[in-house]
């Protein structure tokens, strides 16, 4: 069968089944390596045919793709991933594309930032490999450590990878900067989402709390006590939250500042500390 026609076919039975129809694509150019614009000029083997059939079958039960295959690309790197990590999004590539801004070019690979919440290793690793910060990440999960730790692993970098209760474990550090996407799903709003976010990505990289706010409040409270002097802090936010943060900020920060996503949506979070705390 002419690959092309596959991909048809497919989008068909997504369409019926409420699945994102990007994806058949992808399926078949994952499965075969064809580029995208050569489809339909190749023809599938059977046992090409075969993969992408038992593929299909798992992305209509609403498993996500980067589940299926195991991996996702960000900020151009090919991370692994799998059921107990948060799939990257494409936002947070604007927290790490911000970050690299707004510090000072002429000290990279002297500053020294935390990833509070590191999941996939996708922010920290991004950092370190494309920027040359020197990095440190906590996560509560072991199992999500196993990952960051093979995504550094993958891309030669050296991590220092903690499991740490948000900052609790890093109390004697001096950062440059902090940075964190944190769980901010109100955990009311859990059971409206996708099948395939609360089907399965763990609730524990989903959950912010009653109000969403409560990682935020928690590094807000502690970053101080980790950050040197003008130490950045940079948060990546739920729709609707950027305000309030900077609210909560607003005691021992400056120069809070929020940015828009590609999205237009107010996105990004971040300022300097006033003074750092003993
Ligand atoms: C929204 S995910 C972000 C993952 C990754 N940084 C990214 O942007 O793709 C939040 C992460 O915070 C971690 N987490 C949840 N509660 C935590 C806690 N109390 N202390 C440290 N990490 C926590 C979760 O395990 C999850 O990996």
């Amino acid at each position: 069968m002419n690959a092309r026609k596959k991909v048809e076919e497919i989008e068909k039975i997504f369409q019926r089944s409420n699945v994102e129809i990007a994806d058949a694509e992808w399926i078949v150019c994952e499965i075969t390596g064809y580029s995208k614009m050569c489809l339909s000029e190749r023809q599938l083997t059977e046992a090409q045919i075969k993969k992408i059939d038992k593929v299909v079958k798992k992305r209509l039960k609403h498993i996500p793709i980067a589940q299926i295959f195991k991996k996702r690309n960000f900020y151009g790197l090919d991370l692994y991933i799998n059921k107990n990590v948060l799939i990257p999004r494409f936002e947070t590539e604007g927290l790490c594309e911000l970050i690299a801004k707004e510090l000072p070019a002429d000290i990279l690979g002297q500053l020294h930032g935390l990833d509070v919440g590191c999941g996939s290793g996708a922010i920290c690793i991004v950092l370190s490999k494309l920027f040359g910060y020197k990095m440190t990440a906590v996560d509560i999960s072991n199992k999500a450590l196993k990952v960051a730790k093979k995504n550094a692993k993958k891309y030669n970098v050296d991590i220092n990878y903690l499991r740490s209760n948000m900052l609790s474990e890093v109390k004697n550090y001096e950062f440059d900067f902090v940075v964190s996407n944190p769980p901010y799903i109100l955990s009311s709003e859990l059971k409206n989402l996708d099948k395939e976010v609360v089907g399965f990505e763990p609730k524990l990289a989903l959950d912010g709390g009653g109000d969403g706010l409560q990682f935020y409040r928690k590094i807000i409270e502690d970053a101080p006590y980790v950050l040197k002097n003008d130490g950045y802090l940079f948060f990546e936010v739920g729709k609707g939250m950027a305000n309030e943060v900077v609210r909560l900020m607003r005691k021992d920060f400056y120069a809070i500042k929020i940015n828009k996503d590609l999205q237009g949506v107010d996105r990004y979070v971040f300022g300097k500390l006033k003074e750092r705390k003993i």
